[in-house]
């Protein structure tokens, strides 16, 4: 508990956190970086980058992705921390304590938590896979350089939907029982040891895939540029990764940011955390896009893409079956870190807002994600031909979230912070009243912040919806 250490400093907005119970803190400085980086680092990184890199044309993709951290990631995230942790609350309740007057702007939160729901709606399907891809690899069952036997083992789980539920479910009992040990207890632990693993099999895995026959196509596809891919959907893809990436546009680190303790350099923190996960991302495409071409998958194949090629890789390694079931237990676990972070947001909404205790709270919350759930883990199987907008629900909650929701979030994040709540605020929070010499970093952050990030959200927003066309 770090609630001591908050009572010490003053920082704009803490009148406000006397009003509010008691709440469980992050209680060491590494132990803050961990849990933003466990939020930060997921399926996005080993499942979403690929599979997008894979679809929107390699380098070009990348690029845009990397700029989108820098330009727009970074500065949104800070600002999300430090609204989050002078207000001491979750989402909504935060944006309401810092809005100096009566307009709506809590409504970023309420946005937040929609956006909570649609992620939530397919990534606990996607976790669900990764979960029974341990226990595939266990049986020794996909371990095949042959794409027709792990396209089988593949399709054969989600087109079933029994089972598809039922992953999916097991999945988020999981990390509902994550959530109710609390926050420091639950996330921290979890993070902190799991993450470096991880990050060293990855590296194995990278090795191997590319010292495989073929594998120059696939670096080449990652770090040659082909500037004719770059379109309106491209950009829009770009910016919306980094946003899912860094689990930021939907109040997830807002709600992180309550948790800070007042001496927490949030600008290091964000700066170290967006490093670090951007370059796990940039290390699963080097661990799988020389194995795509080596072994003869298509790199557009979609969501399947790491089922299929990651199997592939490990079988043609030593001691490879074990490593992948290894595999599959890390990422799995990088999955609940990210989750958490997903469900906290909405946890900490109907706790403190609607007065529910914790434990309820993540039991109701569960059990709508279950059923709201169900429609995107149906969609390879029963709901295959229930289409919106030409979208299968996981789809189109998978496109709005991170294509829509998220920018629109974060552009709103940028004007409220560069316009309202305003320079001398953002600054006692990101210098600790003072106390840190970075005044040089943060004065470029807010000029981003005011002008810089939110045009480009709305440049690539407008673009990607269309209106220049
Ligand atoms: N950043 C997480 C990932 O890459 C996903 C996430 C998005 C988590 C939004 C929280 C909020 O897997």
């Amino acid at each position: 508990m770090s609630s001591s250490s908050q009572a010490s400093q003053q920082v704009p907005g803490s009148e406000f956190k006397e009003k509010l119970p008691l709440r469980d803190g992050f209680s060491t400085r590494l132990g803050v970086v961990l849990a933003t980086l466990g939020s930060a680092v997921g399926l996005g990184n080993i499942w979403k980058f690929p599979t997008l890199t894979g679809s929107s044309g390699g380098a070009v993709f990348i690029i845009i992705y990397v700029i989108s951290v820098l330009l727009i990631g970074i500065p949104v995230m800070v600002s999300e921390l430090a609204i989050g942790r002078s207000a001491h609350a979750n989402a909504v309740d935060s944006m309401r304590a810092s809005t100096p007057n009566k307009a709506p702007w809590w409504l970023i939160g309420a946005l937040g938590i929609l956006s909570a729901f649609l992620i939530m709606g397919f990534y606990t399907e996607v976790a669900g896979w990764v979960f029974a891809y341990i226990f595939k690899a266990m049986s020794g069952s996909i371990l095949s350089t042959s794409s027709e036997v792990t396209t089988a083992a593949f399709t054969s789980l989600v087109t079933n939907p029994v089972l598809s539920l039922v992953w999916q479910w097991v999945d988020l009992v999981i990390v509902g029982a994550v959530i109710l040990f609390g926050v420091s207890k639950g996330i921290e632990r979890v993070t902190k040891t799991l993450i470096p693993v991880l990050l060293v099999l990855l590296i194995v895995v990278a090795i191997r895939s590319l010292t495989l026959p073929g594998a120059g196509e696939g670096l080449e596809f990652l770090f040659k540029p082909d500037l004719s891919k770059v379109t309106a959907s491209t950009l829009l893809a770009g910016v919306g990764l980094a946003f899912f990436k860094l689990s930021i546009g939907m109040g997830a680190m807002i709600t992180y940011g309550s948790y800070f303790r007042q001496d927490q350099n949030i600008s290091g923190t964000a700066l170290r955390v967006a490093f670090s996960d951007m370059s796990i991302a940039l290390l699963a495409g080097v661990a799988i896009f020389p194995a795509v071409f080596a072994y003869g998958f298509q790199p557009d194949a979609g969501p399947s893409l790491v089922f299929l090629t990651i199997p592939s890789v490990f079988a043609s390694m030593p001691a490879g079956n074990f490593f992948m079931v290894i595999f599959f237990i890390l990422t799995f676990i990088a999955s609940i870190g990210a989750q958490v972070s997903l469900l906290e947001v909405l946890v900490s909404y109907v706790n403190e807002h609607l007065k529910i205790n914790r434990k309820a709270a993540t039991v109701y919350s569960m059990l709508g994600l279950a059923v709201f759930g169900s429609l995107a883990a149906l969609s390879s199987s029963l709901l295959s031909n229930v289409k919106l907008f030409g979208l299968t629900f996981f789809d189109l909650f998978d496109f709005t979230s991170s294509n829509i929701f998220l920018p629109v979030g974060g552009l709103f994040i940028c004007i409220f912070v560069g316009w309202v709540w305003g320079k001398e605020k953002f600054f006692a929070a990101l210098t600790n009243n003072g106390s840190l010499n970075n005044q040089g970093f943060v004065s470029f952050l807010f000029f981003l912040i005011r002008f810089v990030s939110p045009v480009l959200v709305l440049l690539v927003l407008l673009n990607g919806l269309g209106v220049f066309s």
